[in-house]
């Protein structure tokens, strides 16, 4: 089957699996915040010597970038940030009682929103009040929009060990940027590339969207040039999710400029190939690395791990989300922050965990989550016995068109099929086939 005929037969609606359960099929009824601390601190005594991975949520941008899908608010009153941070810093000490002790940080990541809104001067508040007992070993990331990253956040976050930096870039071409109201030009890039080299950041990853409204090839591969003459060690090559019902900013520009089915899948070929052409090599799904950078590394030692935050060469078993909207992971429950600014300040600043919603993970989840893990990261898995009958009936449209192969009790995803690698996971997926999400759904797998 030629790829234009498997593009309309697999661009479904599809989940990214950074968790299964995904978020929409999580189940209230049995979750509650007592059960949820109960396995949170289950799961820190069980694996204390690998530390924790902490997510920052910082949701304020000072304008709205229409494509955006991420949980932010638009705001230029900068005011917002003290009682926004003193707010993180209350919920932080929350989960260090609940604890007993501040847990090991193995992995700290500041994203958004945009963490470059908030002053040097109260990023350094925030990290020195959370990172107490501030161990050599933990890597520090950020996300900066390249119009707002000065010399001083570089500085002041280099002199508090933070050595990675992920840049929201997207597109280069101005047709695009006006369309999604989102603005930087490559010189100013190339700038703080070269500022962040200087003070020692050795890992910058560059996040870039194909099937952008108004984006065309010609537009893409320019970006593509230019990208690789600045050479990021990492770089995201996300699929545009186009969901309109839950970001209604998507809304300012019309559906018809929005590459679809084979167009959007020549946008994702060329990105792809120019990338690979250049010396990245594929990590998964829609990450690239060089050779040199962890993440790399990591695959090759079969080291890659995949949460919340995306891929990781880093993996705990505890993932504590800081922060309006932000999700936490102790491997056998979930749990989801407020979603409003308002409503996190409040539940925080009366002494409760900002938790509204989660879940508990069954065994059967459990052995679910392992699956789809081992196929986002090392793209095969492999039963104890055999496939079960209702996974191998809903793989068998992937086995005929070639995307999988099945060997006994091991799937294995070919070369081709990596483009539909959500496709192949939701054949994992019993949840999603089995009821009604509780929530609204994903975008297009493709
Ligand atoms: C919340 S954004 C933070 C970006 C960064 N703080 C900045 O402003 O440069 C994280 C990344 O998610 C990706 N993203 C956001 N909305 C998306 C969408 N609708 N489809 C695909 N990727 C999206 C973008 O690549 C973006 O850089």
């Amino acid at each position: 089957m030629d790829t234009s005929t498997l593009l309309k037969k697999y661009a479904i609606a599809a989940p990214r699996y950074t968790s299964y359960p995904t978020v929409p099929y999580w189940e209230a009824e049995s979750f509650t915040i007592e059960k949820w601390s109960e396995s949170l601190i289950n799961a820190y005594k069980a694996h204390k010597n690998q530390g924790i991975s902490l997510y920052i949520h910082l949701p304020f941008c000072e304008s709205l970038c229409t494509y955006c899908g991420c949980n932010t608010r638009i705001t230029k009153n900068h005011g917002v940030e003290v009682p926004y941070i003193d707010s993180l810093v209350k919920e932080w000490r929350m989960y260090c009682d609940l604890l007993g002790e501040t847990p090991k940080t193995k992995e700290l990541h500041l994203g958004g929103g945009t963490p470059t809104f908030f002053s040097p001067e109260n990023l350094q508040k925030l990290i020195t009040s959370i990172l107490e007992n501030f161990d050599e070993e933990t890597t520090c990331s950020f996300e900066g929009h390249p119009d707002n990253t000065t010399f001083e956040h570089l500085q002041t976050l280099a002199q508090l060990k933070f050595k990675r930096m992920s840049l929201g870039i997207q597109d280069f071409d101005p047709k695009v940027q006006m369309m999604i109201n989102r603005f930087q030009t490559p010189e100013q890039v190339v700038s703080i590339m070269q500022k962040a080299r200087e003070l020692g950041y050795d890992s910058i990853n560059f996040d870039l969207i194909y099937g952008l409204p108004g984006q065309t090839l010609g537009g893409l591969g320019q970006t593509m040039n230019e990208v690789l003459v600045m050479q990021p060690e990492r770089i995201a090559f996300y699929s545009y999710a186009h969901v309109p019902w839950m970001k209604p900013g998507q809304r300012h520009y019309s559906e018809k400029d929005i590459p679809q089915g084979d167009e959007k899948f020549a946008l994702y070929q060329l990105g792809r190939n120019m990338l690979i052409n250049a010396g990245y090599e594929e990590i998964g799904m829609d990450h690239f690395a060089l050779k040199k950078d962890s993440l790399y590394k990591a695959t090759e030692n079969h080291q890659l791990y995949r949460n919340f935050m995306g891929y990781t060469d880093k993996r705990t078993d505890v993932l504590i989300g800081l922060g309006v909207s932000a999700i936490s992971d102790c491997q056998t429950a979930f749990s989801q922050n407020s979603k409003t600014v308002e409503e996190y300040l409040e539940k925080t600043n009366k002494g409760n965990f900002p938790i509204y919603r989660g879940h508990i993970l069954t065994d059967k989840d459990l052995d679910i989550r392992q699956h789809i893990l081992n196929m986002m990261c090392k793209g095969a898995t492999c039963f104890s016995i055999a496939i079960p009958n209702s996974v191998r009936e809903r793989l068998a449209p992937l086995v005929a068109d070639h995307l999988v192969e099945l060997d006994g009790p091991q799937v294995q995803i070919t070369k081709n099929g990596m483009a539909f690698l959500r496709n192949v996971c939701m054949a994992f997926d019993e949840r999603l086939w089995q009821k009604e999400p509780s929530s609204s759904l994903f975008s297009q797998s493709v």
